[in-house]
């Protein structure tokens, strides 16, 4: 296993490109199963979810061929198997994604149950029930879900309890192909489902309401194969953001698209950062005294859980106070215990984490546990005096896209070693 040795206290300058988005990436392949043909997915990022979900869809049958950078042919003609098994699901939940569209064009699916995982629960209880309404027969037997339904699935009425953004992005997917119209209400308005709209509009589908949360899908009978470009990932181009402010230094984010962060920005700006947006950049300059803010996770547009740890390991180096509240998951403060072991002064409480700025971090070695909180050790260990190595980094690698080579490109001293 490998580990990531950071030397801090270098800031950082230049210029870092921001790859495809992870969270649009897995629900666009998985969209690639819904009609034969050859579908193209532009700017796919290399990643270990990536390649975990072109592992599932080639375990149904999919040809998928890399063609260059980032570019991706992938066809399902004659489907092999039906199961997404509980040794692909169990490395990544968005495995999930392949039920929608399996059980639309076949009719039927067995797909693992994801267990628990490190920041909460994480049921996906809103998309069985959903198509269950849309006329789907489920059975959960042997830690499966097995589902069928006879002819093509039925328009539905849909409301879900909280915007759940695979959920809303599954029961997109199965609408595409279903009979009838089907209404999504409280829907995620997340930019990674617009873009799964943009391609299913492009394969045929007839989808009202994009960016809002009602959806109204007219099911067509089938769909064509698309060339769709994976939007930039808003929660890379947070983190570099958020890394700049807490080693300083000036950065130039490109390819990214600032209006995907508006809560981010706001509040990165009202923690002193100086942020210049362009359409597809930000310039933005690190500089102290940071001020501490308040931040409260929501469903977009409201700012993203997925950079809570991130901006919780910035409020360690204010000389103020700062309340965290984690609203979407239940356990995602597992960051917090080793932001501990580098001087930070965080209490948890329920949902809430104070946290009392002690104007610097110190290296030590800590351990990632889960993606995010890996990228708020990241942040850390940029700012901190002396030396922080983080082990179990294969987390780090499902979702960022050469974090070392771009962060050292940008002048931080970070090696990966073999532990
Ligand atoms: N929920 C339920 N039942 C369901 C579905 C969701 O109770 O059937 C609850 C969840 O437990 C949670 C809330 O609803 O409390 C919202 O969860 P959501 O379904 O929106 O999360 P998700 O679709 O599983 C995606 C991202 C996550 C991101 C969340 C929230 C993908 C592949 N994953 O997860 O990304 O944190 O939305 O924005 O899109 C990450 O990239 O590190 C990551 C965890």
């Amino acid at each position: 296993m490998d580990k990531l040795v950071i030397e801090g206290g270098k800031p950082l300058y230049g210029e870092v490109s921001i790859s495809g988005a992870k969270n649009a990436a897995l629900p666009l392949l998985a969209a690639t199963m819904l009609c034969p043909g050859q579908h193209i997915l532009r700017n796919v990022p290399d990643l270990r979810d990536t390649r975990t979900i072109i592992k599932l869809l080639e375990s149904f049958g999919s040809e998928c061929r890399r063609i260059a950078r980032g570019v991706w042919q992938i066809e399902l003609t004659d489907i092999t198997n039906f199961e997404a098994a509980y040794d692909l699901v169990k490395t990544m939940r968005a495995s999930v994604l392949v039920l929608g569209p399996l059980l639309a064009r076949f009719g039927v699916a067995r797909v693992s149950l994801p267990g628990g995982c490190a920041i909460g629960a994480r049921p996906i209880d809103f998309h069985l029930q959903a198509l269950q309404k849309m006329g789907a027969e489920l059975i959960l037997r042997e830690g499966y879900v097995e589902a069928k339904c006879h002819g093509r699935l039925s328009g539905a009425d849909i409301c879900f309890d909280i915007p759940s953004v695979t959920g809303t992005e599954n029961i997109l997917m199965a609408a595409a192909l279903a009979r009838g119209v089907t209404v999504i209400k409280n829907a995620a308005r997340e930019p990674e489902i617009g873009n799964l709209i943009d391609m299913l509009r492009a394969m045929g589908a007839d989808i009202k309401g994009r960016g809002t949360d009602i959806l109204s899908v007219n099911g067509v009978a089938e769909l064509q194969p698309a060339d769709t470009k994976i939007i930039p990932d808003r929660i890379e181009t947070g983190t570099y953001l958020i890394a700049v402010g807490a080693a300083g230094g000036e950065i130039i984010i490109k390819d990214c698209n600032p209006a995907h962060l508006p809560a981010l920005l706001e509040k990165m700006r009202a923690a002193g950062l100086v942020i210049e947006e362009g359409k597809n950049t930000l310039k933005v300059c690190g500089s102290r005294p940071l001020n501490s803010i308040d931040i409260k996770t929501m469903p977009y547009p409201g700012f993203p859980t997925d950079l809570q740890a991130q901006v919780m390991a910035l409020m360690t180096l204010t000389d103020g106070l700062s309340v965290i509240n984690e609203t979407i998951f239940e356990n995602r403060f597992m960051h917090v215990a080793e932001l501990r072991r580098m001087g930070a002064n965080i209490k948890v409480d329920g949902r809430s984490a104070i946290v009392k700025g002690c104007g610097g971090l110190t290296g030590a070695r800590v351990m990632a546990t889960d993606l995010r909180a890996s990228a708020s050790l990241v942040v850390a260990g940029l700012a901190a005096r002396g030396v922080t190595e983080i082990s179990r980094i294969y987390h780090l690698e499902r979702g960022y896209d050469n974090l070392a080579g771009k962060l050292t490109a940008l002048g931080a001293v970070i090696r990966q070693v073999k532990e």
